[in-house]
């Protein structure tokens, strides 16, 4: 089912240097993901794990190869569409929380949300909600030093859920975590997963893939294994399925226009 093919990656290779100095990230990469995937990526350092992420996530970009994203080719997609698209469609979670030290976690998790039209009210409302759901609504107005390392991944968690994105990148989130803490996080993964939300995360730990529906071994910038442990039509339904599309595409997941910002739109017109 081809609707249900959410990136393809084709002969996807990143260079590094050229000449004697050169090497390669990744080398002739072949991926196709679908929805509702849980994927782990596994593979010692520097095989290429982050810059797989990276791509995938639109933070970088390869230096041959094809990304499909959504049936549409990335590189026809202007920078200015692809940031829009990372912010509403493409949730991050990283090793060290990257989260923002002097903003209250509030407006960490509500960053996310600039793009998406709401007014500044209505973006922290939707933070909080999304806190919430993590049980750190008391904490809104904490400071990102003032809580644990995994309640600090939490919170990250929230931010990377905030615009409801259809993928979640997680480069080895619980890799600074104790073992609890990291059960917490990979229960909170799991139930993203399960409302439909593609996930592809990068790990070091074994024990972690029981989460996975597939799981991808990397060596050298290349597939060393790849195996699915839940079969395609045991997937969770994908959540672009249960949104009502307009088009088969990203735009149509778009969020609504606020008032404020049509509003502000008019009044910018009539200045012209
Ligand atoms: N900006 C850069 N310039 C040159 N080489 C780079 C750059 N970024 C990454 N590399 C190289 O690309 C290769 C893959 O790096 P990458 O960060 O993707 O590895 P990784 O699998 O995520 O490793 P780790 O498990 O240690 O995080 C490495 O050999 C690295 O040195
Ligand atoms: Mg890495």
């Amino acid at each position: 089912m081809s609707e249900n093919i959410l990136i393809e990656l084709k002969g996807l290779t990143k260079r590094y240097g050229y000449g004697d100095t050169e090497s390669f990230a990744l080398k002739d990469f072949d991926l196709t993901i679908k929805r509702g995937e849980f994927i782990m990526i596994m593979g010692p350092s520097g095989c290429g794990k982050t810059t797989l992420l990276n791509i995938i996530g639109l933070l970088d970009r390869a230096t041959k190869g094809e990304y499909i994203l959504n049936g549409e080719n990335v590189a026809s997609i202007s920078s200015r569409r692809q940031s829009r698209l990372r912010a509403k469609k493409i949730g991050f979670i990283f090793q060290n929380f990257n989260l923002i030290e002097d903003l209250p976690i509030l407006e960490n998790v509500a960053l996310p949300l600039i793009y998406s039209g709401y007014s500044k009210t209505a973006r922290l409302k939707n933070a909080s909600s999304a806190l919430k759901r993590f049980h750190l609504q008391e904490r809104e107005y904490y400071l990102p030093y003032q809580l644990s390392g995994g309640q600090q991944q939490r919170v990250a968690i929230a931010r990377a859920i905030v615009s409801d994105p259809e993928i979640i990148l997680a480069d080895e989130p619980t890799g600074n975590l104790d073992s609890r803490s990291s059960h917490v996080v990979m229960e909170e993964l799991k139930a993203i997963h399960e409302e439909g939300n593609t996930i592809i995360m990068v790990t070091h730990n074994p024990a972690l893939t029981v989460y996975a529906t597939r799981v991808i071994n990397m060596l050298d910038g290349q597939i060393d294994t790849d195996v699915k442990t839940v079969a395609d039509q045991n997937l969770p339904q994908p959540i672009s399925v249960k949104i009502k599309k307009k088009k088969d595409n990203f735009a149509a997941l778009e969020l609504p226009e606020s008032k404020e910002s049509r509003k502000s739109r008019r009044k910018n017109r009539r200045k012209k």
